[in-house]
């Protein structure tokens, strides 16, 4: 007789974590489609965010608890009761409350000034403040990788006669080897004696790049919940990549004898969209997700899988939902189909939504002879995904060359209204962004600009991306087209838009 296979808790916290990674910011309409995907992909539990960290937070973590996905949506809280409140309220009764405080001697010390007793004592408090609000809690010792075992003992034993439902066992800054967090969660189930009340989970960020291989060692120790994210984001180094966990339980089942209800189909789906709208890249060579992860380029090899795929491959590309650049419509395709497409690529729009996107294929048609699914979601991430659109481009010239000063002519709307300028530059697109300065009627810092092209080909559509700062304000804008320029413009005018949406700044033109 085989051993029981166990299910291990899938805890995404994509939206909070990763969210928390320099740049990763995500308005409320990518978190909602990112969360849309989470479910897709069937994680058990989505960390959607950390409530009282701002309004915008508090409430992209209602309105995903509110649209009942399926997963349990989790929120996050300090050990102190307004936390407690806001997050509470944000993921509602069927929602899980995440509750945390430092454990190690340092973090107790230097960070929070708090003896262990107090620290014990304010856990118990959180926990049970907490489970007025769900019997879903639970709670995490920060920085547990190098917090005291017995202390840990003491605490976990502490909160879960609270009534923590989950107890969670962070390596908060990566220090951790496998062997000996592997260890430490032995450790945990055999000394505390009502450890069969909750569910041990562990938490793993990347420092010293054991993040995944920790969470697996934990696994194979007794957790029973991993807390992950899409691409490995997160702050510094990163969190434990999900996709890299999931498949490892997968491919290697017989090992670990457990799995998870992922459907692995889903994984690359979720990667893309997830470096789309947070702007980080995936590196090709990455495990699972990365474009490289599926390419054979060394003859020896390219015989090998062509002789018997299993000799190099030990897992397929259609088994993480790889299925290449794939040529999807053309000028004929109708808006029935485009909205199909978008769905099966995994987004929900309005009804407004497709009728701009659809218009904008329809322009990308008469531009480029093929279009792909990555031109689709280009499109839509910059239709759909803009926050509110204040300044428009109308209109653009411009003129560089080798022997001319660059310059460019630029028109853009405001509601009815139009306002054209010219600017000169390094470049012509130096050139429109310092027209649309002299517009807009405030100087703005351009501190990121990236470019990337979509698909191969000379008639790809170009991604720009942009980091945009004015005096404390700073805001990330994307644009796409077959032009560069544009693109780059567009980029720069949803960047604008966005801080100029933040409020304070007032300009000549009346915003
Ligand atoms: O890394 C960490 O310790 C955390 C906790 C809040 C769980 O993210
Ligand atoms: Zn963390």
């Amino acid at each position: 007789m085989g051993t029981k296979i166990r299910k291990i808790v899938v805890f995404d916290t994509t939206l909070r974590d990763g969210e928390q990674s320099p740049g990763a910011t995500m308005n409320i309409k990518e978190k909602m489609e990112v969360a849309r995907q989470l479910a897709r992909l069937g994680v058990d539990v989505m960390e959607a965010g950390f409530p009282i960290s701002s309004q915008g937070d508090f409430d992209a973590v209602k309105a995903i608890a509110d649209a009942e996905l399926g997963p349990v949506i989790a929120g996050l809280a300090r050990a102190k009761e307004i936390d407690i409140d806001a997050a509470g309220k944000a993921v509602g009764k069927k929602g899980r409350i995440h509750t945390f405080i430092a454990t190690s001697s340092i973090h107790m010390e230097k960070k929070l000034h708090m003896k262990p007793e107090e620290i014990l004592k304010t856990a118990v408090n959180s926990v049970k403040h907490a489970r007025t609000f769900t019997p879903d809690v639970e709670f995490s010792c920060e920085d547990a990788g190098r917090t005291d075992w017995g202390f840990m003992v003491e605490i976990v034993t502490a909160v879960i006669e609270a009534g923590a439902t989950t107890v969670n066992i962070p390596d908060t800054v990566g220090y951790c080897a496998p062997w000996e967090f592997a260890e430490q969660i032995k450790y945990l189930k055999e000394k505390c004696p009502n450890i069969d009340k909750a569910v041990i989970s562990v938490h793993c960020h990347n420092d010293l790049g054991m993040s995944v291989a920790n969470s697996l060692a934990a696994i194979r120790a007794g957790a029973g919940q991993v807390e992950c994210t899409i691409n490995g984001l997160g702050e510094r180094a990163g969190n434990a990549s999900l996709e890299e966990i999931v498949m490892n339980l997968k491919v290697r089942r017989d090992f670990y004898q457990a799995d998870t209800n992922i459907n692995t189909h889903e994984l690359y789906k979720a990667s893309r969209l997830v470096s789309q709208v947070t702007g980080i890249r995936v590196q090709p060579n990455k495990a699972i997700v990365g474009g490289n992860a599926f390419a054979h380029e060394a003859g020896i090899h390219q015989d090998g899988i062509i002789k018997e795929r299993t000799t190099y491959e030990i897992m397929t590309a259609d088994s993480v939902g790889w299925k290449g650049e794939s040529m999807v419509m053309g000028k004929h395709s109708g808006r029935n189909a485009f909205s199909r497409r978008m769905e099966e690529l995994g987004y929900k729009l309005s009804k407004e939504e497709i009728e701009r996107a659809f218009e904008e294929f329809k322009r990308l048609c008469d531009q480029k002879k093929a279009v792909y699914d990555e031109d689709l979601i280009a499109i839509v991430d910059e239709q759909v995904f803009a926050d509110k659109v204040l300044w428009e481009l109308d209109y653009l010239n411009t003129n560089s060359g080798t022997a001319t000063i660059p310059t460019a002519t630029v028109r853009l709307k405001k509601g009815n209204e139009s306002f054209l300028d010219s600017g000169t530059g390094d470049g012509p697109i130096d050139a429109a962004f310092k027209a649309i300065e002299r517009i807009v009627g405030q100087p703005f810092h351009l501190e990121e600009y990236a470019i990337d092209a979509v698909t191969g080909g000379k008639d790809a559509i170009g991604s720009v991306r942009v980091k945009v700062t004015c005096g404390d304000k700073t805001a990330r804008g994307r644009g796409a087209s077959t032009d560069i320029i544009t693109a780059s413009i567009k980029a720069y005018l949803s960047a604008i838009n966005s801080i100029l949406m933040q409020g304070e700044i007032r300009t000549k033109n009346g915003v």
